[in-house]
C-alpha cells in the first residue's frame, strides 16, 4: 500500500461513528433524559439518594469563587457509605474485591463483610497508634487489599490520608509526607513488579530520615523478606491488628462534615514542588459514585476492573471510593500486564468474567505492540464496556481496543478528567452517545465545559483553544494544601471565576470535545503527569550538572517521552556512563517513571536575552529530530541546530 492511500484510509476511518448497540441502549443506566436534568436538581437528587447521611444537608452549594462548599450542613462517613451500609443491607457476602497477586496462583476474594472486619481491625490498630479524627496519615504501598483497607480505615476514623504511589522514590515520599505533616506511615516490606521485589520499606526508611513528623510506621509483610524495623517506631501490620476487635461497634464510623478533608493527592504542576490537591468528603463521594454508575453502566452483578494503580487519582476514585460506594464487585491486580506472560490481563478477564474494563491508552498501545494473539488465547466474551483515561487516545488504538478486546461490539468510554477534578467530567454515556474514536465527546450531565481563546471568548466549532469549566462540580478540588496563592494563580487567574484546566481542546460541529494535550510545562508520560521543572531540578541536583532543560516529545508507546538537555560543570564531558548516572539520579529523586528517555549533552542551553530557557524551541528540536527510543549522546547537529535557532530567535527579538 502506498503511503498516500494509507493516509486516506486513516482519514476515512477517523470519520467512523459508532452508535450505541440498541440492546445496550435499552438497558443502560444513563438514558438520554439525563442530559435534560437541571444541574442543581441532578446533584441534589444524586446526593440525597446515592449516599447515606447521618445528618441531611441543608444547602446544595455555596460558591464563593474560587472555593466551593457542597452539601452544606450534611454529616456522613465515607467508610460507612463504602462498606458498612452494604453489610447492613444484607450484601455482606457479595465480593468487594477479587484480588490477584502477581506471583502465579496467589488470589482470593474479599467480601464486603470481610472487608468491614479488616477495616475495623485496622482502624482499631491505628487508634492504638494514636490516630484520631484529623491525624494525617501517609500510605506507601503496592496493589494489595491492605491499601484500600488502610484508606477506608482512615476514612472511618476521620483521619485524612495521602497515598503515595509505590513507584515513587524516597525523596518524593519525603516531600509529600512533610508537606502534609503526616504522623503515621503505612507501608509494606516489599511489593512485586514484573517478578522483582520493590523495596518499599527500604525507601520509606530513607525518606523518614527527613520526616520528623512521623512517629509510627506500620509495615505489612507482603513478600516476607526481612526488613529493618526500628524499635518504638515500627510495628508490623500483622502484630498491630492481632487481638483487635473486628465488630463494627468496636470502632464506629466518625461523623464527618460534608466539607471535612478526605485526602490529599499530590500531582505535578509547573513548578518543582508537587501540589497537594484537596478533596473533601461529601461532594467527592457523590461525584465519583454518580459518574461510576452512569459512565460505566455498572450493574448489581457486574465484575468491574479498573486496571490503574490506586496511587493515582484514577485508583482513588474508580477502584476504591466510587465502586465501593456503589457496592460493586471489583478486581484488584498487583502486578504488570506482561508477567509471567503478555496475556496476564486477558487471563484475569476470563477468570472473573469481567464485564467492564477501564485502562489507559499507553497500556492499550503496549498490548497492540505485543499483538492480538495474547487476547485471542482467552474468552473475553464477558466484556460489555471498555474505558480509557489519562491521555488522548489515538484513533488507531481506540479501534484496536474495540476490535481485539471488545469483540467489535462494546462501547468505549474515553473519559477526560484530572486529579483536580476528582471525577470524570467529559465522557460518552455508553447507551446514549455516538462515539468517535479519539474524542471524549460530551460534558457529563450537569458539567459546563467550553473552549476559550486567549482573551476568554468561546471559540467556534473546529477551532483550538483552552479547556475551561464554567460551573462548579461536586468532586472539584477545594484548593491546594497550604498554597492559596498557587491555587488561584494556577486555575483561577486566567479567566476569573472560570476553571482553567491546562489542556488544549477543540469542539467539533456536533459539540464533541477533542483533547489536544497539556498547554503548560507538564508532560504526560504513560498517562502520568510529570512537570518539566521537577525533572530539571532533579538533574541540577546532581553534582556534575550545571544546567538542565527538559521537554516532552511524542512517543508512539508512552504518549510523550522525556528529553533532557544537560550542560555539565567545568571540564566534565558527557559520556555514556554519565548519561546512565543522570537517568538513575532522576529515578532516585522522583521515581523510575520520570527517567528521561533521551539525554542530550550540550555546551549551552538556548535562552532568551532575559535568561529564560527556550523550551518551546527545545520541544521543536526534540519533535522534529528523531532521537530514537534509546538514549543517545548529543548529536552535534542537534546542538548546532539548537544554537542556530537560538541565534535566529535572538535576532528576531
Ligand atoms: O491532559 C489531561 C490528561 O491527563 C491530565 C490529568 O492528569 P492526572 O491529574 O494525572 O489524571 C489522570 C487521570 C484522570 C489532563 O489534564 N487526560 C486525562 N484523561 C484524558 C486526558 N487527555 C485526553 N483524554 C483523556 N481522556
Amino acid at each position: 500500500m502506498s503511503p498516500d492511500s494509507h493516509a486516506i484510509e486513516t482519514m476515512l476511518l477517523e470519520e467512523r461513528r459508532y452508535e450505541p448497540p440498541p440492546e445496550f441502549a435499552a438497558q443502560a443506566n444513563a438514558q438520554p433524559d439525563l442530559y435534560e436534568r437541571d444541574w442543581r436538581e441532578l446533584w441534589e437528587t444524586e446526593g440525597r439518594e446515592r449516599l447515606t447521611w447521618f445528618q441531611p444537608f441543608t444547602e446544595l452549594l455555596e460558591w464563593e469563587p474560587p472555593y466551593a462548599r457542597w452539601y452544606v450542613g450534611g454529616t456522613l462517613n465515607v467508610c460507612f457509605n463504602c462498606v458498612d451500609r452494604h453489610v447492613e443491607a444484607g450484601n455482606g457476602d457479595k465480593v468487594a474485591y477479587h484480588w490477584e497477586g502477581e506471583p502465579a496462583g496467589e488470589r482470593y476474594a474479599l467480601t464486603f463483610a470481610e472487608l468491614q472486619r479488616e477495616v475495623v481491625r485496622f482502624a482499631n490498630a491505628l487508634r492504638g497508634l494514636g490516630v484520631a479524627k484529623g491525624t494525617p496519615v501517609a500510605i506507601y504501598m503496592g496493589m494489595v487489599p491492605e491499601l484500600p483497607i488502610a484508606m477506608l480505615a482512615c476514612a472511618r476514623l476521620g483521619a485524612p490520608h495521602t497515598v503515595v504511589f509505590g513507584g515513587f522514590s524516597a525523596d518524593a515520599l519525603a516531600d509529600r509526607v512533610n508537606d502534609m505533616g503526616c504522623e503515621v506511615l503505612v507501608t509494606q516490606d516489599e511489593g512485586w513488579r514484573r517478578g522483582t521485589p520493590v523495596p518499599l520499606k527500604r525507601n520509606a526508611d530513607e525518606a523518614l530520615e527527613s520526616c520528623p513528623s512521623v512517629g509510627r510506621v506500620v509495615v505489612l509483610q507482603r513478600t516476607g523478606s526481612a526488613v529493618s524495623m526500628r524499635q518504638g517506631r515500627d510495628v508490623s501490620w500483622q502484630d498491630a491488628v492481632s487481638g483487635q476487635p473486628d465488630d463494627s461497634a468496636s470502632c464506629p464510623c466518625e461523623p464527618m462534615d460534608a466539607e471535612d478533608l478526605l485526602y490529599l493527592l499530590y500531582t505535578s504542576g509547573t513548578t518543582a514542588k508537587p501540589k497537594g490537591i484537596v478533596h473533601t468528603t461529601a461532594g467527592y463521594l457523590v461525584g465519583v459514585a454518580t459518574t461510576h454508575h452512569y459512565v460505566f453502566d455498572v450493574k448489581p452483578d457486574s465484575v468491574y476492573w479498573c486496571a490503574a494503580d490506586i496511587g493515582w487519582v484514577t485508583g482513588h476514585s474508580y477502584i476504591v471510593y466510587g465502586p465501593l460506594c456503589n457496592g460493586t464487585t471489583g478486581v484488584l491486580y498487583e502486578g504488570t500486564p506482561d508477567y509471567p506472560d503478555k496475556d496476564r490481563w486477558w487471563e484475569i478477564v476470563e477468570r472473573y468474567r469481567v464485564d467492564i474494563l477501564y485502562t489507559a491508552p499507553t497500556a492499550i498501545r503496549a498490548h497492540m505492540k505485543w499483538g492480538p494473539e495474547y487476547a485471542q488465547r482467552h474468552d473475553l466474551s464477558s466484556l460489555r464496556l471498555l474505558g480509557s483515561v489519562g491521555e488522548p487516545i489515538n484513533p488507531e488504538a481506540w479501534r484496536w481496543y474495540r476490535e481485539h478486546i471488545g469483540g467489535d461490539r462494546t462501547p468505549i468510554v474515553d473519559t477526560w478528567w484530572q486529579t483536580e477534578t476528582g471525577m470524570i467530567l467529559i465522557t460518552p454515556l455508553p447507551g446514549v452517545t455516538t462515539l468517535k474514536p479519539g474524542s471524549a465527546t460530551k460534558p457529563f450531565p450537569g458539567v459546563d465545559a467550553a473552549v476559550y481563546d486567549e482573551r476568554g471568548n468561546e471559540v467556534g466549532p473546529g477551532a483550538g483553544g483552552y479547556l475551561v469549566l464554567r460551573r462548579p462540580w461536586p468532586a472539584m478540588l477545594r484548593g491546594i494544601h497550604n498554597a492559596h496563592d498557587r491555587y488561584v494563580e494556577t486555575y483561577w487567574s486566567r479567566y476569573g471565576d472560570v476553571y482553567f484546566a491546562g489542556d488544549g481542546a477543540r469542539v467539533d460541529e456536533d459539540g464533541d470535545f477533542w483533547l489536544l494535550g497539556r498547554v503548560d510545562d507538564v508532560m504526560n508520560v504513560s498517562g502520568h503527569r510529570i512537570s518539566t521543572i521537577e525533572v530539571e531540578s532533579a538533574l541540577v541536583d546532581h553534582p556534575h550538572v550545571a544546567e538542565a532543560a527538559v521537554c516532552g516529545r511524542a512517543d508512539p508507546q508512552t504518549g510523550q517521552a522525556i528529553v533532557a538537555y544537560v550542560t555539565l560543570k567545568g571540564a566534565e564531558e558527557g559520556s555514556v556512563a554519565m548519561l546512565e548516572e543522570l537517568r538513575d539520579h532522576v529515578a532516585r529523586k522522583i521515581g523510575p517513571i520520570a527517567k528521561p528517555a533521551n539525554v542530550v549533552f550540550t555546551p549551552e542551553l538556548p535562552k532568551t536575552r532575559s535568561g529564560k530557557i527556550m523550551r518551546r524551541l527545545l520541544r521543536d528540536v526534540a519533535e522534529q529530530r528523531a532521537l530514537g527510543d534509546t538514549t543517545t549522546l548529543a548529536d552535534p547537529t542537534v546542538v548546532e541546530e539548537i544554537q542556530q535557532r537560538a541565534e535566529a530567535e535572538k535576532s528576531a527579538e
